[in-house]
């Protein structure tokens, strides 16, 4: 019996880099936000670890962060069976928007109920923080702030869902090289998240878009032009509403007008648009069959 998962991308509205820890890692606070761009992953039973991808370039099999979360669930929990993995890949990689970890987000939560491991979320949450610093938030999903290195999770309300548009400038950033970038960088910029907090309580849009912010933004920009060119015109069609997600280079602009994105459609060609809305989960089912 094969069963079918939803895997949402996350974008983050606000992104603080307070500073680089002991063991490598940065301190972050961040204001994650699901979004209703997924990836679909389709599991059933095998007799080992099988991943494939429907996307060229996405590695297969064990180069995978899906296939290293079906591993993990076998070497902690003592399972024995094996499962092939389906991902039909519609997030794209490289653009902050936290693919990989969605599909091992979903992987740990299609596997518990696959094998019926009886895993609860806290479980769930520890596991995926050994995969990825933002693969706990990718399993619940919703609106949350993230501490520690982004693994450490409280809930935050929501009034949504509302509209938003991703820009995705046609470059990958690699997560590790981001962050050297940002330690290079002079002045880093410290945005706050709580403005952004109280406009996403108060379901206040307007507010929400003037609250947006990202600690890599300058770097990133400065490494790659093609971030600030598609700033610019998103500037001009829409008013100063957009944020770089992650560690780039989605961006992401907040509540535009259906003639907005049409027109940023436009006037980007070469920059892949999509268009939708918040959501309120990380993973969850798609069908039983
Ligand atoms: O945790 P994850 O595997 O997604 O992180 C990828 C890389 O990003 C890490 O090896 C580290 O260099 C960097 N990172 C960081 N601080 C964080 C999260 C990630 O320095 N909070």
């Amino acid at each position: 019996m094969a069963t079918s998962w939803l895997a949402r991308a996350k974008v983050n509205l606000v992104l603080d880099v307070v500073g680089l820890r002991p063991d490598g890692y940065h301190e972050l606070r961040t204001v994650f936000q699901s979004i209703d761009l997924s990836d679909v992953l389709t599991l059933e039973p095998a007799t080992d670890i099988e991943v494939t991808c429907d996307l060229p370039g996405i590695p297969e099999g064990p180069g995978n962060l899906a296939f290293r979360a079906a591993a993990l669930l076998r070497e902690r929990l003592r399972v024995t069976r094996g499962a092939r993995i389906r991902i039909h890949k519609r997030i794209p990689a490289g653009a902050g928007l936290g693919g990989g970890s969605a599909d091992a987000a979903a992987t740990l939560v299609g596997l518990n109920d696959l094998w019926q491991l009886g895993l609860g979320t806290a479980e769930l949450h520890d596991l995926g923080a050994l995969l990825g610093s933002d693969v706990p938030f990718m399993i619940s999903g919703g609106t949350a702030i993230g501490t520690g290195r982004g693994e450490i999770l409280t809930p935050a309300a929501c009034a949504g869902p509302f509209p938003l548009a991703v820009v995705m400038p046609a470059l990958a950033v690699g997560t590790a090289g981001a962050y050297r970038a940002l330690d290079a960088w002079p002045a880093l910029s410290h945005p706050d998240p709580e403005p952004a907090l109280a406009a996403l309580a108060a379901g206040d849009w307007p507010a929400l878009s003037r609250s947006l912010g990202n600690s890599f933004a300058a770097p990133i920009a400065a490494r790659e032009p093609e971030i600030d060119d598609a700033l610019a015109v998103i500037r001009a069609v829409a008013g100063d509403r957009a944020v770089m997600s992650g560690s780039g280079a989605a961006l992401v602009v907040v509540a535009p007008t259906a003639a907005q994105v049409s027109e940023l459609r436009q006037r980007l060609p070469a920059c892949a648009i999509w268009a939708g809305s918040s959501a309120s989960a990380g993973v969850s089912p798609l069908t039983e069959n």
